[in-house]
């Protein structure tokens, strides 16, 4: 662990052993087989795929370790988005990460269709009647954010993608908050497709690669945007000029995986091989309860945003307040690690893998300190990113 109190694994979670160990043995064969190492490194992706579908709940030929969130949406909604007639318009959420929003935007302007953005009633959360109210037969594909990043709202997978089937449209999931944090169980939501990272609490390490899913009716089609390394794998070195698509998800990688960074992720996901899910998730819980509880009793000036209800809680809590970003900086300048969401937000993830009880007690004794001295305000908050 990183010295202090670290409460940031919904951004970057911290370093398991094993993706060390992982990192160096590539780091090896690298130094001591250089080409010769793409015999193992050729196929290193595909050999995460059964460990991906597990945090997932999809079979592994509908996931696949590669690209970025916003890479890995522009590649599927270049396939998936089918402007027909009447049904042309994109639909997500007011509150999702600007990457989305920004993403549906491109192939929305590229079809010559809009994008509709949910509203939030409150600011925080997004209403599933507005969704509801939202959809119609105008709508041709949803982007939902399985949790928001900023409240921590989360929502219902299988229930809302059967309310958009019903409309007739396409939906789609960016799971980045919550791959890691609770089971999923993406092939029998029905979901069309959903797009994750891998630095939040799979642990992979920043900038590692992301993934897909892809559910298997929508196999049949090939990617819109392809590369050789979505050819079959059979095939790939054959060097022709005909593509042959990779069975299922592996399909939408296109250029030469990261390796060293693959490596990173490899060995991030021994830790989830023997987890129970249901387990992690559950003691996640019983940290964001406790969080909620101490700062409702001792930090009545800090608003939790996010939703007390389990079913609608992800992995972190969100407390609003108009100083956060110093309060923030404050509490790293003690050695507790939280994030802070522009302009209000203090974003605090208990990781059920490593952050206990006494920690949370700590932080809240610390903040409530800041509060009573206001010496937060001395801090520079200048040069910092999050
Ligand atoms: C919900 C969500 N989507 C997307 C991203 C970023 O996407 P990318 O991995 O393409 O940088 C983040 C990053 O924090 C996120 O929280």
């Amino acid at each position: 662990m990183p010295p202090g109190i670290y409460l940031d694994g919904n951004s970057l979670g911290v370093m398991p052993l094993s993706a060390h160990q992982a990192v160096l043995r590539r780091l090896g064969e690298w130094q001591t087989q250089a080409v010769s190492g793409w015999d193992e490194w050729f196929g290193l992706a595909e050999t995460l795929s059964p460990a991906l579908g597990k945090l997932m709940g999809a079979a592994p030929r509908e996931v696949i370790a590669t690209g970025s969130i916003t890479a890995n949406l522009h590649a599927l909604l270049a396939t998936l988005y089918r402007p027909q007639g009447e049904r042309r318009h994109l639909l997500a959420t007011a509150l999702d990460f600007p990457t989305d929003v920004y993403a549906m935007q491109s192939w929305a302007r590229l079809h010559g269709a809009e994008l509709r953005l949910i509203p939030s009633r409150d600011g925080q959360t997004i209403h599933e009647d507005d969704l509801r109210l939202a959809l119609g037969p105008d709508i041709a594909l949803v982007l939902l954010p399985t949790v928001l990043y900023r409240s921590g709202q989360r929502f219902d997978i299988a229930r809302l993608s059967a309310v958009v089937h019903q409309q007739g449209a396409l939906v789609g999931w960016d799971a980045a908050h919550s791959i890691g944090a609770m089971p999923h169980d993406l092939h029998a939501s029905g979901a069309d497709f959903a797009v994750w990272c891998s630095y939040k609490y799979l642990n992979a390490g920043p900038g590692a690669p992301g993934g897909l899913f892809l559910h298997q009716r929508h196999h049949h089609l090939a990617p819109a945007l392809s590369g050789w390394w979505g050819n079959e794998k059979e095939t790939q070195f054959e060097m022709t000029t005909q593509f042959r698509p990779a069975p299922g998800a592996a399909a939408y990688q296109q250029g030469t995986p990261p390796v060293l960074a693959l490596a990173a992720l490899e060995g991030a996901l021994e830790i989830f091989e023997d987890l129970d899910l249901h387990a992690l998730r559950a003691r996640s819980l019983q940290l964001t309860d406790t969080l909620i509880e101490l700062a409702d009793l001792h930090l009545p000036e800090m608003r939790v945003l996010t939703p007390r209800d389990h079913a609608r809680r992800g992995g972190h809590v969100s407390l609003l307040h108009p100083e956060a970003r110093a309060l923030s900086a404050a509490l790293r300048a003690r050695g507790i690690i939280p994030d802070y969401r522009s302009p209000d937000i203090l974003r605090l993830a208990p990781v059920a893998l490593y952050n206990t009880e006494d920690e949370l007690r700590e932080t809240v004794r610390v903040l409530r300190g800041l509060l009573d001295s206001g010496s937060h305000r001395e801090v520079d908050v200048s040069g910092a990113v999050s």
